[in-house]
């Protein structure tokens, strides 16, 4: 019986019955023979989450507003006019929060500071409750034995700082600076890994090409001076750590896919180089000292505009390691009517994929590994952790328990997946889950669900989903 055909059969009987226990499930799905010592003992396991996502308290003890607190709050931007205002709370739950993530056997929890939480105008005035919050974060994982890793930044750029451009102003190399500066000096004696940047591209593209995202702004002339000041910020962060936190681990993220054309291998080909260069290589090639891609993106041969004598070098930082954040694949058509890039995704419904998560992203296991050899192939690339990896399904609670076993199955395909890829010789040390808890997911609202572990949004319940209980078993 193939492993679809169990989960059908899976599914179909737990429609059927009450709560079933865990055990039970355990010896359903059997079929998967890895466990957590084939990643080897130093092998790290843990969960990601970001601030704007979880916190909420968005307005209280002297924080000021981010762009999301802006975007979220004008008519028809967020799906269902919902809002991060309140989302888990973490601010107030924190300590059950890090408490089940214990639980969970989880090692390392990933987390992002809030910039309006600490300088709620962006720059000078710090607000000394936002330091105090991250402390009692930070403290907590550690008297429970989890590792701190701290993003410094996951999209939540202070409102002041955008009313004067956010990322199109080249200022923002200060700003940045500032902000990492404060963040490093307060909380490196604790935090030993560090990330600098989450997702350059996503934030660059969908806040500052599309408008999909805050700040809402769109088209190249915006686009291209965020990416390039984003770029600086992403090695001139990394030298901050490494200056003020000696010992630290350095990394960033990026979200990656691996693409493939859709039919004709070299017209869609040549459509898929284009995307290519846009989800894969923008930020990574820089940091690297390849430069931008622009040979294979004509369009971004417009970036020359805003590099200033010198800033080639400045991109470059020789990162510990590469965050490498991983959810499908893409595949590409080409398309003459779309301008600059001239190609398309080609949505998962429209070539029939088998499984395509709430996200309509098709469920591609594959991919990861893919996608970390072409990251690994890189000169420079010597450490991979996956700082991303989940999936968004419909889940129902019922008798207090979430039968979320499709994201089992995902978990574990995926996983074996990134296994392959260890095996064959990469340097991966680690894996981190989207997500601990359902929350707010961006322009989708909190209709798509990530977490392990299932949030009443509402009553602000938790509820440990079979996948959290999956985890659990495997990492004992
Ligand atoms: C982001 C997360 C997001 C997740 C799922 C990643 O791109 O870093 O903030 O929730 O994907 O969409």
């Amino acid at each position: 019986m193939d492993r679809r055909e169990l989960l059908r059969l899976i599914l179909m009987s737990s429609a059927a019955a009450t709560v079933m226990p865990t055990k039970a499930f355990g010896n359903v799905l059997k079929y998967n023979s890895m466990s957590k010592l084939d990643f080897g003992p130093d092998f790290k396991w843990g969960v990601a989450t970001a601030s704007y996502q979880i916190e909420g308290a968005h307005s209280i003890d002297g924080k000021g507003a981010s762009i999301w607190d802006t975007f979220t709050h004008e008519k028809g931007k967020i799906k269902n006019g919902h809002n991060g205002d309140v989302s888990c709370d973490f601010y107030h739950n924190y300590l059950e929060d890090i408490a089940i993530l214990k639980s969970l056997n989880m090692k390392v929890f990933r987390f992002s500071a809030s910039w309006s939480r600490v300088l709620p105008n962006g720059t000078g005035t710090v607000n000394q409750k936002g330091i105090d919050f991250y402390h009692k974060i930070i403290d907590a994982c550690l008297e429970n034995g989890i590792e701190p890793w701290m993003t410094i930044y996951h999209w939540d750029l202070p409102q002041a700082l955008q009313d004067k451009g956010g990322w199109v102003n080249r200022d923002v190399i200060q700003w940045f600076s500032e902000y990492a500066e404060l963040l490093t000096k307060n909380f490196g004696s604790k935090v030993k890994n560090w990330m600098v940047l989450n997702e350059p591209m996503s934030f660059t593209a969908l806040g500052y090409l599309i408008g999909y995202h805050a700040p809402g702004k769109r088209g190249f002339k915006n686009f291209l001076p965020a990416v390039h000041h984003t770029a600086y910020c992403q090695a001139e962060g990394a030298r901050i750590i490494r200056k003020n936190v000696p010992d630290a681990q350095i990394g960033t993220t990026f979200s990656c896919s691996h693409v493939e054309p859709w039919k004709d291998e070299k017209r869609d080909g040549k459509a898929m180089e284009r995307w290519d260069v846009l989800l894969n290589r923008l930020f990574i090639e820089p940091a690297l000292g390849m430069g931008y891609p622009v040979e294979s993106l004509p369009v971004l041969k417009g970036i020359k505009k805003y590099v200033q004598k010198g800033d080639m070098e400045k991109l470059k930082f020789d990162f510990d390691f590469i965050g490498v954040q991983n959810y499908t694949r893409e595949v590409i058509k080409k398309n003459g009517l779309i301008p600059f890039i001239k190609g398309m995704e080609v949505s998962p419904k429209d070539r029939d994929a088998k499984e395509i998560t709430e996200m309509n992203w098709e469920v591609y296991p594959e991919g990861i590994y893919k996608i970390i050899k072409q990251f690994a192939a890189y000169k420079g690339v010597n450490k991979i952790y996956i700082t991303e990896n989940g999936a968004a399904f419909p889940d129902v609670v019922a008798n207090n328990a979430v039968k979320d076993f499709q994201r089992v199955d995902y978990y574990q395909r995926y996983l074996e997946q990134v296994l392959r890829a260890k095996n064959e010789g990469i340097n991966i040390a680690g894996y981190f889950s989207w997500t601990l808890l359902d929350n707010f997911e961006w322009s989708e609202g909190f209709k798509p669900r990530f977490g392990l572990v299932h949030v009443d949004f509402e009553t602000q319940k938790r509820t440990i989903k079979e996948s959290g209980l999956w985890f659990r078993e495997f990492l004992k």
